[in-house]
């Protein structure tokens, strides 16, 4: 049985994808590699909006937060990690690791960090070196208006670096990282670029890579001077994950052939058919309208459904969801919609669940879709 997969990453693939992933390995110094590499890169930059370089890693969306961190930064310097979740706390984690002074601005979870506030923090507070701010907020079903939190950090005392988990967010909602004034930000393959897991993404600005010249935390494998003068070859330092980006090529020539606008608008209407499913299905959700994730909507598991169990039976029918991390685990599920999204999988998804709660699952894949294509309606046919 093939599986319904709703967690937020790895995403199912588009089996254009498995099938170039199978295709045989090439030399990884030869120049079919650079070609591969410069069309993933070049369309990666397009589609977030820089006219800067993209370099490709291999390794996790973790080991990218780490590349971020000891790239930018000495031991020492005064970091402020604006966390709204696990892996807003992740990346501040990291930073303390490496030697950062690090604090933490910590908003309720399940809200979106609030830029008054920030800006508040930021003008009783000394200087900082750099800002820590995550797109997407995969443990709580929660977007940042990293837009406004940015403008906060660009007019703040010590004019501090703007750095960015953009993992779960990039690709599928609106994101500018030259038009906003990102300085650094990285994502990974397995989210919505319709990759598999492997492959690290990052970005940075004039401005980072002046502060890399400058930046002293021990790093090796995570180079990305190096990695930038071996991009310039059309090579990676090390052996890539060369099969990772033959479907990775595939997801961002996707994306790039839908136009990014439309990507957004259909991940913002799929996002709405899952919203409207789950309520009717009787979940309510964790995240306020304004916040909510458009790749992953967390709901609250109501009084009495104990989560391995509910778990168990939905998996046992072929729908794979994501339960809550940390402090939340057995209180939420986390339901994935990125990638290559459209809503019949949510619809057959509510399906199966209203069969494991003895409630009307047709009713709320109905109404989730209702919702879906209200949403839709107003995005001009290309
Ligand atoms: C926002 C965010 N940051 C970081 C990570 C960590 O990425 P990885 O699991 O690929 O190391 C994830 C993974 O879900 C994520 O969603």
């Amino acid at each position: 049985m093939e599986q319904n997969l709703r967690v937020p990453g790895p995403t199912p693939l588009p089996s254009e994808v498995r099938e170039a992933q199978a295709r045989p390995m090439i030399n990884h110094r030869g120049p079919e590699f650079g070609q591969m590499q410069h069309a993933i890169a070049d369309g990666i930059a397009s589609l977030i909006g820089t006219s800067g370089e993209v370099l490709l890693l291999t390794g996790s969306g973790s080991g990218a937060l780490e590349a971020a961190i000891v790239n930018s930064l000495s031991p020492g310097d005064r970091v402020l990690a604006v966390t709204i979740g696990a892996f807003g706390d992740r990346f501040a984690d990291i930073g303390a690791a490496f030697g950062a002074d690090v604090e933490r601005l910590a908003f309720d979870w399940g809200t979106a960090a609030d830029p008054d506030a920030l800006r508040a923090h930021l003008a009783d507070a000394a200087p900082y070196r750099a800002v820590l701010l995550t797109h997407n907020e995969t443990s709580t079903g929660v977007t940042n208006p990293i837009r406004e939190l940015a403008a906060v950090v660009r007019g703040a005392p010590g004019d501090p670096l703007v750095i960015v988990d953009g993992i779960s967010g990039l690709g599928a909602v609106a994101f500018e990282m030259d038009g906003w004034g990102i300085d650094l930000v990285v994502s990974a393959s397995q989210k919505a670029w319709m990759g598999s897991p492997g492959i690290a993404i990052a970005s940075l600005s004039e401005r980072a890579w002046r502060a890399n010249a400058a930046a002293r935390m021990p790093r090796y494998y995570w180079d990305l001077a190096l990695a930038r003068t071996w991009a310039a070859k059309g090579q990676t330092p090390w052996t890539p994950a060369v099969s990772v980006l033959y479907g990775l090529e595939v997801g961002v020539r996707r994306l790039l052939a839908e136009g990014r606008e439309w990507t957004w608008a259909r991940h913002a209407a799929v996002a709405s058919g899952v919203q409207a499913g789950l309520e009717a299905l009787g979940f309510r959700l964790v995240a306020a309208p304004a916040d909510r994730s458009h790749t992953v909507t967390a709901a609250w598991l109501s009084d009495g459904l104990d989560w391995a169990t509910f778990n168990a039976a939905m998996r046992q029918r072929g729908l794979v969801v994501a339960g809550g991390q940390g402090a939340w685990s057995g209180k939420i599920l986390r339901f994935g919609h990125m990638g290559e999204v459209g809503y019949d999988e949510m619809a057959d998804a509510f399906g199966i669940m209203g069969d494991v709660l003895s409630v009307d699952g047709d009713a709320a894949a109905a109404a989730g879709r209702a919702a879906y294509e209200a949403s839709l309606a107003p995005v001009p046919a290309r």
